[in-house]
């Protein structure tokens, strides 16, 4: 029988699926394992389910050759070395299309938290400052009508902006490419950075983590911007300099930001910590049940496609 290993503890669906068809072992303790301890245990397997937090690196892959497929449970997946896998013809999946719109909310819900001042405001009541109605309390922004930057046109991209449709914003874009579709559907316009900067109320990070998207979002972009802007991020922490934005935020360069994803999970800078103006999530952007059992079958579904002798239905290359 083959065998399958389940790095972390995940939603049941896509285990007993798996169980169903080979030997299963989860790691139930679900503390990340150490790359010492992946190279140790990997090659014990025909397929691996790893999260987001495994680097799956040459090392790994050249330690564990047996191993036929690693299923990210995850749709990113700048933790894999796609490319020494794809040398080694092994296979590599994701988990797109499932977690797009619960994503796109999760982008949605920081930005109203933020510019709705939604966590101070809970706070005040419940420190039992509230005495009465009034006029000048805790005002934030509106969102309607305002003008969102979109950086990145992808999947959870189009999503976001199919919402910011029914908030009459205007839609501007940056994506590697131009997507004309995108154009066509939201009614959005294709900017440069420089211009997506200094002309958005609101800038949402829709972006994979790459080469080209590391520290994208810089000092010199934060200069860029109006001094009243959001930014949000729930794409990946080091698409953003942290200390740039803390200097930002610091300087009253931007007005705000609501961050699901930080550049050294799980630490997140201090300064962000005491910060009011500044919503911080521990990285829920596809976290509610039903996201994450689809994506929990979806990774079984790549796992017992290639272990069968199949093509992976969600291949990253
Ligand atoms: C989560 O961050 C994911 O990439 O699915
Ligand atoms: C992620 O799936 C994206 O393409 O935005």
């Amino acid at each position: 029988m083959k065998r399958v290993l389940i790095t972390r503890d995940i939603p049941e669906s896509g285990i007993v699926m798996l169980q169903e068809k080979f030997e299963v072992v989860v790691n139930r303790k679900d503390i990340p394992m150490t790359k010492e301890e992946m190279i140790k245990e990997f090659p014990k397997y025909d397929g691996v389910l790893t999260a987001l937090s495994d680097g799956i690196d040459s090392d790994v892959l050249a330690a564990a050759p047996n191993v036929k497929v690693f299923a990210n449970y995850a749709v990113g997946f700048n933790n894999f070395d796609v490319e020494t896998a794809k040398a080694n013809n092994v296979a590599m999946t994701n988990t797109p299309d499932v977690l797009s719109d619960t994503t796109a909310e999760t982008a949605w819900a920081l930005l109203f938290a933020v510019s709705r001042r939604i966590l101070e405001a809970d706070k005040y009541v419940r420190e039992g400052k509230w005495e009465r109605f009034a006029h000048k309390l805790l005002l934030g922004q509106d969102v309607y009508e305002k003008t969102i930057g979109i950086v990145g046109a992808g999947r959870i991209g189009q999503r976001f902006a199919e919402k910011a449709r029914g908030y009459h914003m205007r839609i501007l874009y940056h994506n590697r490419e131009r997507n004309l579709d995108f154009e066509k559907r939201f009614n959005a316009t294709y900017v440069e950075l420089d211009q997506l900067y200094s002309e958005s109320d609101f800038i949402s990070l829709h972006c994979p983590l790459t080469e080209d998207t590391k520290h994208l979002i810089n000092e010199d972009a934060f200069k860029k911007m109006k001094f009243s802007s959001v930014i949000i991020n729930t794409s990946r922490g080091p698409v953003i300099d942290e200390q740039a934005l803390v200097n930002a935020l610091k300087n009253n360069e931007i007005w705000g930001a609501g961050l699901d994803v930080y550049e050294n999970e799980p630490e997140i800078h201090p300064e962000l910590l005491k910060m009011t103006n500044v919503v911080l999530l521990p990285h829920l952007g596809s976290a509610t049940s039903e996201t994450r059992e689809k994506m929990s079958q979806m990774a079984a579904r790549n796992i017992i496609e290639v272990l069968e002798g199949r093509e992976p239905i969600n291949p990253v290359y």
